[in-house]
């Protein structure tokens, strides 16, 4: 398969990481194409914890070229640690990473903004500068990595953003940095950026003529789209499929869609969420699935599968194939809950609610399953308990998609192909 996409289906989290560490095994490119160090995609290999923000976690395998492309927020802070922890664990990366040059960067002064704005519009966002990166782009104030090598572009750029922002953040009480302070920031990330920087769309347009294999890394998920999510309490791009091709600067369609959902739902910041458990549940999802947010630490709220919004977002990213993930967290439970509609009062929605404020009061109405007890060491997709298969076959008629595999644990290896 030429083109694969691995998006989320749910409000991120959905534990991507692994399986496109575990595509990536196969691939040529692996490929960011949207988001920014908000993301946290963890890979766990030989108990060794890996998280990447900003590189493409396909970077763990050594003769894959990674791509970081126009659409993503490029946080170069976040990028150097990352580029530490590689050489830590004695993964080569050069010659095989590389940024584009259209990307825009995340500046310290955007992650100040961030903190600023979330204090009056309390949406619990990361904090990693996303939003105003984007936000700027669009007022055309943006930096981009190309402007690090033009000085007289960036001071322009610099002194603008500064007569821009400096009010937002005084009255925050934030400090804005000083222009010498953000010129000099720049200067040396472009010094230790340099050999990393090219035309990504152009190797991606010639990986593509020459049919390599090509494996796209959503971010987030489809419940946090600017434009699809609960807006506002999303992300600022389109983090799944319709992403992409503006994403990597070129037109690419994927052959095969992995749409990855967990078997339960989380969320991280604030938001509708109808599935939600507040009480012992809730705490025991999040104490057996390690809930804790991979880029703040934050614990991740946490409730049952929601169908509803599943389909809605199936209908937006297209998945191909799904892939449900954490079947061992709901292990032990006795039962186990399918939010299938929503109600109002007496009546079930057909349709998933374009209002929030709808969406805040909907009850869900759920479905009963019988816990599947221990899946750990479980080696094929077939030999899944006969509760968990019931589970799943529940998932794949309701939402009209074939279930290409499992995870039943964190490690690299557990994880399991439907053999067709
Ligand atoms: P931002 O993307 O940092 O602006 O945050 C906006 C919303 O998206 C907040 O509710 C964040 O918690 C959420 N968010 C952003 N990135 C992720 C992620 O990778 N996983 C889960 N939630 C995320």
């Amino acid at each position: 398969m030429a083109v694969t996409a691995v998006v989320g289906l749910q409000w991120g989290d959905e534990g991507k990481g692994k399986l496109v560490d575990a595509l990536a095994a196969r691939a040529d490119y692996v490929v960011r194409y949207a988001s920014g160090s908000n993301a946290g995609h963890t890979v766990i290999v030989n108990g060794r914890r890996f998280v990447f923000h900003i590189i493409p976690s396909g970077i763990l395998h050594e003769r894959t070229t990674c791509l970081v492309c126009r659409g993503v927020a490029f946080d170069p802070e976040s990028f150097f640690s990352e580029l530490k922890s590689l050489q830590e664990a004695g993964i080569a990366y050069e010659n095989r990473l590389w940024i584009s040059r259209r990307a825009h960067l995340v500046l310290p002064l955007h992650k100040l903004e961030d903190e600023a704005l979330d204090r009056l519009l309390g949406i619990g966002t990361t904090k990693r500068g996303v939003g105003p990166c984007y936000a700027d782009r669009a007022y055309r104030l943006g930096v981009r990595v190309i402007d690090l090598y033009c000085p007289t572009t960036l001071r322009q750029r610099i002194r603008t953003l500064l007569e821009v922002k400096s009010p937002l953040l005084r009255k925050a009480q934030i400090e804005p940095p000083s222009f010498d302070d953000l010129f000099s920031w720049c200067e040396d990330v472009a010094r230790r950026l340099q050999r990393f920087v090219a035309d990504t769309a152009g190797i991606l347009q010639k990986a593509l003529s020459s049919g390599a294999e090509i494996l796209l890394e959503g971010a987030q998920g489809v419940m946090l789209d600017i434009d699809h999510g609960t807006y506002p309490y999303v992300t600022s791009c389109h983090p799944a499929t319709d992403g992409i091709s503006s994403g990597c600067g070129i037109n690419i369609v994927p052959q095969r869609v992995i749409g990855v959902l967990k078997c339960y739902t989380t969320r991280v910041g604030a938001g509708p969420f109808p599935t939600e458990e507040k009480g012992d549940i809730g705490e025991t999802l999040r104490r057996r699935g390690g809930e804790f947010g991979a880029t703040t630490s934050r614990p991740r709220r946490c409730g049952w599968l929601d169908l509803p919004a599943l389909k809605y977002a199936c209908r937006i990213a297209a998945p191909t194939h799904l892939f449900v993930t954490k079947l061992d967290v709901l292990a032990e439970l006795e039962k186990i809950k399918v939010c299938s509609a929503y109600r109002i009062g007496s009546d079930v929605l057909t349709e998933f609610p374009a209002d929030i404020s709808v969406l805040e009061k909907v009850e869900p109405l759920f479905r009963e399953f019988c816990g599947w007890g221990d899946v750990k060491g479980v080696e094929a997709f077939s030999r899944l308990p006969s509760q968990a298969l019931e589970f799943l076959a529940f998932i794949e008629e309701e939402l009209g998609v074939e279930v290409g595999g499992v995870s039943v644990g964190s490690e690299r290896m557990e994880l399991l192909e439907r053999q067709t």
